[in-house]
């Protein structure tokens, strides 16, 4: 999916999330840089590790969101990279990759996923860590009604959702309404698209590719449970 159209959205949307942040953090001064970080966005992750003086490759598609990225981050050691992670080849393998806030939701059929898994396998060091979150698809309640998601300087930003269960895939419709001169209304559509994971599927999809993983139902190391409001996934190569 292009995030090029989203980019201003998401910036208003995300930029004070942090619920992730000292988790991938910790496993970087655990595990020691490079990090390569997968769907980085605009740094919100990466930025941060940065700052904490761990080096950072960025690998994001899009340029939109990348350009924001790059605008933030001047100085630091974070190396941008246009580039999807289905398809890369980097000249090393890192400790630790990483795909924070359900960047393998853009991951749309079996074959996209296999490929992007290969990929991380053949840049994983040793004995290397693959972390991602993704949010809890038990937890999915599109019942099709407007909401407010929020409201941002002049921007108020509604959603609705769309679930099809039978291809595990959740559209969610932003309208972003802002005043337009003459009292009139400047109205803006967006569709986030995302395929969603069940727990024994991302199971066995890093057991396929050599990878163990352990699963968490949050960031700081709580089990997995119907409740639980994200999948986080530690996995370490074993063959
Ligand atoms: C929800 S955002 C997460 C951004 C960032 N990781 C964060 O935590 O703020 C998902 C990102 O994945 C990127 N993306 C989508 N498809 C991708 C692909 N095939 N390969 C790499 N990145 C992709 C999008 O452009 C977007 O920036």
């Amino acid at each position: 999916m292009d995030y090029d159209e989203l980019a201003d959205l998401y910036a208003l949307q995300y930029e004070n999330y942090r619920d992730d942040l000292e988790f991938y953090n910790g496993l970087a001064e655990r595990h020691g840089g490079p990090v390569l970080e997968l769907g980085a966005g605009q740094g919100r992750v990466a930025a941060r590790l940065a700052r904490r003086g761990i080096e950072v490759w960025a690998l994001e598609p899009s340029a939109a969101m990348r350009q924001r990225g790059q605008a933030a981050s001047a100085g630091l050691p974070l190396r941008w990279l246009a580039g999807d992670m289905r398809d890369f080849e980097l000249p090393r393998r890192f400790p630790l990759v990483i795909a924070p806030f359900n960047a393998l939701m853009h991951l749309y059929s079996a074959a996209d996923q296999d490929a992007a898994l290969a990929r991380v396998s053949a840049h994983l060091e040793p004995g290397g860590v693959f972390a991602f979150d993704l949010y809890n698809p038990l937890l999915i309640r599109a019942d099709g009604a407007l909401r407010l998601e929020g409201r941002y300087g002049a921007a108020e930003v509604y959603y609705h959702q769309e679930h099809h269960p039978a291809t595990q895939r959740l559209l969610t419709h932003y309208l972003v309404d802002e005043s337009a001169e003459g009292g009139g209304l400047k109205r803006r559509h967006y569709t986030l698209d995302q395929r969603y994971y069940q727990r024994y599927e991302v199971a066995r999809w890093l057991a396929g590719a050599g990878l163990s993983g352990d699963l968490y139902g949050g960031f700081n190391g709580e089990s997995y449970q119907a409740a639980s409001p994200w999948m986080v996934w530690k996995a370490r190569r074993v063959s």
